[in-house]
C-alpha cells in the first residue's frame, strides 16, 4: 500500500484522485497499485489528514461543496490545518504528490517541498516545471542519495510521454536533435488564426477552454516552451542547460495576414522549441516562430496537440504526438509515474 499526500490541490491534484479511484482494481490487479490518500494540504482550500486514510468521495465532495478540505468531517485521527511542510514530513505518507501553485521563475514552493521530502525519505512525482526546469540536477542528487523516486513526466506534454518514452524505450540511441511544438496554446491560436481568426479573439478562446497558464504571456512569448527545453536538455541530452540561455522569440507579432500568406505558399508558421548537440559536445537551445513546408512532420500537428521529433542517432528521427496539457492528461502523468514507482519499488524488493 502506498501512502499518499497531496501537497496542493487544484484540478490535477484532484483529477489525479479521481483516476485513482475510478480505476482502483485495475491498478492494483494489473500493475499492484493500491494507494491510499492519508494527506491534502492546499493554500487556498485547507489542510486534512487522516493517518488510516481519508475517504476519497468525501473528500471530493468536500471540495466540490465547499472549496475546502477542512469541512471533511471529524474523527479520532483527523487532523486539520497542517502546513505544507508538515504534511511532507509528519505525516505517514511516503509519496508526496507535488501540485502546488508555483512560481516557475523561482521555482518555489515546489523546490522547496521536493527537498523537505527527500531529505525526509520520502518519493516525489510533481507536475511543476519550475523543479526540474531550475535545479534538476541537485534534485535528482538529493533523490538519489535517500533513496527515494522522483517523478516529473507531466512537466513536458502532460501525459503524453515526452521523457520516458526516450529515456527508456530509445535508450541506446544518441539523441542529436529534439525539436517539438512543445506548447498547446500557441500551437492553438496559430490554427485558429489559418481559419481567419484575429490573434486575440483566438487566445480568448485557448484562455477559455483551459489551455493557457493563469498570465498567458508565459505561452505566447514562449516562456512556457523554453522552460520544457531547459529540462529536455537537462534530462534527455544529460547537459545542464539555464533556461536563461535558450534564446525566446513568440507568436504576440504574428498577423492573420503572415500566417495566411505562409499558407498560400504551402507554408505553416510553427512555435519551435529545439535542443541540438553541438560538435564540441555542448547543447544549444531556442524557442521561435518558424516557417515550415507542409510536409515537414510538425507541419500537421493542429490545434493544443503537441507534438516532439527526436533525431536518433540509430533510429533516425522518431514522432511522438498527444495531449500537452489538460486537467485529466496532466493527472495521468503523475499516475504513469506512480505506476513506475511501484514497478521499481518491486523490483527492489523482490
Ligand atoms: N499552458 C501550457 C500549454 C500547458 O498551453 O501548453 C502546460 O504546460
Amino acid at each position: 500500500m502506498t501512502n499518499i499526500a497531496m501537497i496542493g490541490f487544484g484540478g490535477v491534484g484532484q483529477a489525479l484522485v479521481e483516476i485513482l479511484q475510478e480505476k482502483r482494481e485495475s491498478l492494483s490487479n494489473r500493475h499492484g497499485l493500491e494507494t491510499k490518500i492519508v494527506a491534502v494540504a492546499d493554500l487556498m482550500k485547507g489542510a486534512v489528514y487522516d493517518k488510516n486514510g481519508l475517504d476519497i468521495e468525501v473528500l471530493l465532495e468536500c471540495v466540490r461543496k465547499d472549496d475546502s478540505v477542512e469541512t471533511y468531517p471529524d474523527g479520532p485521527d483527523v487532523v486539520k490545518g497542517m502546513s505544507s511542510i508538515d504534511t511532507i514530513e509528519r505525516t505517514n505518507a511516503e509519496m508526496i504528490v507535488e501540485v502546488t501553485f508555483t512560481d516557475v521563475q523561482t521555482g518555489e514552493p515546489a523546490i522547496t517541498h521536493c527537498k523537505r521530502a527527500f531529505a525526509s525519505g520520502k518519493s516525489v512525482v510533481t507536475t511543476n516545471k519550475g523543479p526540474v526546469a531550475l535545479a534538476y540536477k541537485q534534485l535528482k542528487a538529493l533523490a538519489e542519495e535517500n533513496g527515494v523516486f522522483f517523478g516529473f513526466e507531466g512537466t513536458v506534454m502532460s501525459g503524453t510521454p515526452a521523457l520516458r518514452m526516450p529515456e527508456e524505450t530509445l535508450a541506446g540511441n544518441e539523441i542529436t536533435r529534439i525539436s517539438g511544438i512543445l506548447n498547446g496554446t500557441t500551437n492553438y491560436i496559430l490554427t485558429e488564426m489559418e481559419q481567419g481568426k484575429s490573434y486575440g479573439e483566438a487566445l480568448e478562446q485557448a484562455q477559455s477552454y483551459g489551455y493557457a497558464e493563469a498570465d498567458p504571456t508565459n505561452d505566447v512569448e514562449g516562456y512556457d516552451a523554453r522552460y520544457k527545453v531547459a529540462i529536455l536538455a537537462n534530462y534527455l541530452m544529460d547537459t545542464p542547460l539555464d533556461y536563461k540561455e535558450v534564446t525566446v522569440e513568440g507568436i504576440s507579432g504574428m498577423t492573420v495576414e503572415s500566417v495566411k500568406e505562409a499558407l498560400q505558399n504551402r507554408q505553416k508558421w510553427k512555435l519551435i522549441g529545439k535542443v541540438e548537440r553541438q560538435e564540441d559536445g555542448s547543447v544549444v537551445g531556442s524557442v521561435q516562430p518558424e516557417r515550415i513546408d507542409e510536409t515537414h512532420p510538425l507541419a500537421g500537428v493542429n490545434g493544443a496537440t503537441n507534438a516532439i521529433l527526436y533525431e536518433c542517432d540509430l533510429l533516425g528521427p522518431v514522432l511522438l504526438t498527444g495531449a500537452g496539457a489538460g486537467r485529466k492528461e496532466t493527472g495521468f502523468s503523475l499516475l504513469i509515474d506512480l505506476i513506475h514507482y511501484q514497478k521499481e519499488r518491486k523490483l527492489q524488493t523482490s
